[in-house]
């Protein structure tokens, strides 16, 4: 059997400011498996990695006074944001911004490296992808998510095909090539699913709409998941609850083994130091889980290895 699989989420976002090249170029060289830029549209169509439309909250533009009119309220998947939004810049003007830490209150050191990164391209993500596995000799994969489908195809700017076209322009477009695509739009998968063999992701919140879609990880959800992904990415109380009040973990749900039968992997989001312990990483992995997304990929892969070496302390249940 497959080892579980380790994404880097958004690089490794515990250590450098999320979606940068700095950040998935330190996630490969602590060894994870997969990194994962989630992507949105720039206003001339190019693909970059934010987690959001909105950017204010992760670079520079708020202190930037030529963009100072750009500030505005939109509605992106049923809420309203203020800020400055991804797709009123082209890419050109995109890449004068610089990224700063999104949690500096959490990760203050993180915050040390504010100023000194871009927005990268999709492309460039490809192409610093490319390299180190040519370089390390080992395959590293990526794990695009496409951020926002609904609201970026109202303005034209599609995702799903200029995302296809990059992988296929980098060798990353058959079923063995180790992608994975994810959202958390159905309708965004089942357009991929018509036009491409690459492994999709169903992704599943337990809270909070537009992504709280519980109904899709019951038994009959999962089967019907099925028809347009190979797997589902889900937030990991699904898989794991914790206690409300005293944070431990519970028993595990029916969630793996129900998707196991309907044909599905299951990957978990997301493990971070400063919530999960080592012992809580193994119990996703006792409850046999087929990837986790990590903000501190040399945690999780330790956790990992420690594991795969009969090493299982139980986290307290
Ligand atoms: O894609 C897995 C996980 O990252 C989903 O949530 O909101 O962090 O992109 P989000
Ligand atoms: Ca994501």
């Amino acid at each position: 059997m497959r080892e579980p699989i380790v994404i880097a989420h958004r690089g490794a976002s515990g250590y450098r400011p999320e979606h940068t090249l700095a950040s998935y170029r330190l996630a490969i060289a602590l060894g994870a498996d997969y990194v994962e830029p989630d992507l949105v549209s720039t206003r001339d169509g190019v693909l970059v990695a934010r987690h959001e439309a909105e950017i204010g909250r992760t670079t520079d533009v708020a202190r930037r006074a030529e963009f100072a009119g750009r500030l505005t309220t939109k509605e992106v998947d049923g809420r309203a944001a203020t800020g400055w939004f991804v797709d009123d810049f082209t890419l050109a003007e995109l890449k004068t911004l610089r990224v700063v830490e999104r949690l500096p209150a959490l990760r203050p050191r993180n915050a040390r490296w504010d100023g000194r990164y871009d927005v990268p391209t999709f492309e460039e993500i490809l192409g610093l992808v490319a390299a180190e596995s040519e370089r390390l000799g080992r395959p590293i994969g990526v794990y695009p998510e496409t951020k926002h489908p609904a609201y970026f195809a109202e303005l034209g700017l599609g995702l799903e095909e200029p995302l296809l076209e990059a992988l296929a322009r980098h060798g990353s477009g058959g079923p063995d090539a180790p992608v994975f695509v994810q959202s958390f739009d159905p309708v965004s998968l089942q357009w991929l699913r018509s036009r491409t063999g690459l492994p999709l992701v169903q992704l599943v919140g337990a809270t909070g709409l537009p992504h709280d879609q519980r109904d899709l990880v019951t038994s009959t959800g999962l089967r019907r998941v099925a028809a347009w992904a190979d797997a589902v990415g889900v937030e990991k109380d699904l898989v794991l609850p914790r206690h409300p009040t005293t944070g431990t973990l519970g028993d595990p749900t029916d969630l793996v083994a129900d998707a196991h039968a309907a044909g599905l992997l299951v990957h978990v989001w997301t493990m971070r130091d400063e919530h999960d312990s080592v012992e809580e990483t193994q119990a996703f992995l006792d409850a046999g889980v087929d990837g986790l997304f990590t903000d501190q990929p040399d945690t999780t892969l330790e956790a990992r290895r420690r594991y795969a070496s009969g090493i299982r302390i139980h986290a307290a249940m």
